[in-house]
């Protein structure tokens, strides 16, 4: 803990510092990193690289904006609820009717695979992916068109457009995808989404946008803006590391936006739309968080080259690598020094994939594992 202040102090937002608008001035990134990197760790406290969060935690305003949220948390949020798809049509200049909220992304996701199967429609999807759909669908009993990544480990389109039936009506596309960390180039993805949303609906997922850092990378909002038949999906579980306070955005027709959520959305509580609110609009935080994630990157490519493992760039927070030993081995291994790791990922059952936390847990990362198996 920083010096004299107590972690409820900084939390809430009371502390002299915040008094004096330390928080809300330019050292207020800075500021953000008084929770110190987990280097000691313990079975209780063990270092999270196993789950794509963000181990830095909410900016300090949205945190103070989720506390003070307290107050008001007995009163229906319908008016928090506009403002917050105002500010979400805006930053991607779209009319607010193009807009959906849910707690989490898991909403649309669920949401796309319960119409699909109200329609009796199959899905299309590459694997390995993000879980989700796939899970949904199996459960509402759709016939799943799973498609093998090409050998550059990025999804591949020629594939599934060969792929693709009669019956399938909805496809989805992690872009970056997970957990492969690699995207789909731009204009063949443009490409790909103007002839099959003639056929399907459309779901590209784009949980990871914020860390794209990839001139080959563009998000699909634009084609919802020319009323394709598409759904593209963000969360505030990543960059703005909520993915315990549940808020997720999507952007689609209209027309899509009221089957999925009636007149409004209304899933979503108080404390989180006000934090969403101010966190994103807390540019100098979401650029500190990008700056760490690529040094975190960086300490682990280091090692990757160091020890000779094949590795997959990263276009998120977290890294696919071919440990070439079984993931399961890295897994139980780390464990033993507190490390959690990703879980296996079939078929690549030799890749590991490792989320990334703060540049001094990913080089107690490194060290552990170069000693493990250097
Ligand atoms: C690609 C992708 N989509 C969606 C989600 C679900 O996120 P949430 O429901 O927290 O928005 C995740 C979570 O890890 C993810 O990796």
């Amino acid at each position: 803990m920083t010096n004299n202040v107590t972690r409820r102090e900084w939390l809430t937002g009371t502390t002299t510092a915040a008094a004096t608008g330390l928080i809300l001035s330019t050292a207020g990134a800075a500021a953000q990193s008084f929770l110190e990197p987990n280097v000691n760790p313990t079975a209780d406290n063990p270092i999270r690289a196993h789950l794509n969060e963000n181990v830095y935690g909410q900016s300090l305003k949205a945190r103070k904006a989720i506390a003070d949220a307290a107050d008001d948390s007995h009163k229906y949020a319908f008016q928090t609820i506009f403002q917050l798809l105002e500010l979400m049509a805006k930053r991607e200049d779209i009319p607010r009717e193009y807009v959906g909220l849910g707690a989490g992304s898991t909403e649309f996701l669920e949401k796309a695979a319960v119409f699909n199967a109200l329609a009796g429609g199959d899905i299309l999807l590459p694997t390995p992916t993000y879980g989700d759909i796939a899970r949904f669908g199996r459960t509402l009993g759709s016939k799943l068109i799973e498609v093998p990544v090409g050998d550059d480990m990025a999804i591949n389109l020629n594939a599934m457009r060969a792929a693709m039936t009669d019956n399938v009506k909805l496809i989805y596309l992690c872009n970056p995808n997970n957990p492969i960390p690699s995207i789909i180039e731009k204009n063949t993805l443009k490409e790909f989404c103007n002839e099959m949303s003639e056929k399907a609906t459309i779901l590209i997922d784009e949980a990871y946008f914020e860390y794209v850092d990839n001139p080959d990378y563009e998000s699909m909002i634009s084609l919802v803006k020319e009323n394709k038949n598409m759904i593209v999906t963000r969360t505030a579980s990543k960059i703005h590391a909520f993915a315990g306070m549940r808020i997720g955005v999507c952007y689609a027709h209209p027309d899509i936006i009221k089957r999925m959520f009636g007149l409004f959305t209304n899933t979503l509580n108080l404390p989180a739309m006000r934090g969403a609110i101010e966190s994103y609009q807390d540019m100098e935080y979401q650029a500190f968080l990008i700056g760490k994630n690529k040094e975190c990157q960086q300490i682990i490519y280091r090692m990757l080259d160091d020890l000779g493992l094949e590795y997959v760039e990263s276009n998120a927070n977290f890294i696919f690598f071919n440990a070439g030993r079984p993931s399961k081995e890295v897994e139980e291994t780390m464990k033993k020094h507190h490390i959690l790791t990703g879980r296996e990922f079939k078929p690549f059952t030799n890749w590991v994939r490792l989320s990334l936390c703060k540049p001094e847990e990913m080089q107690f990362f490194a060290d552990t594992y170069k000693r493990e198996f250097g």
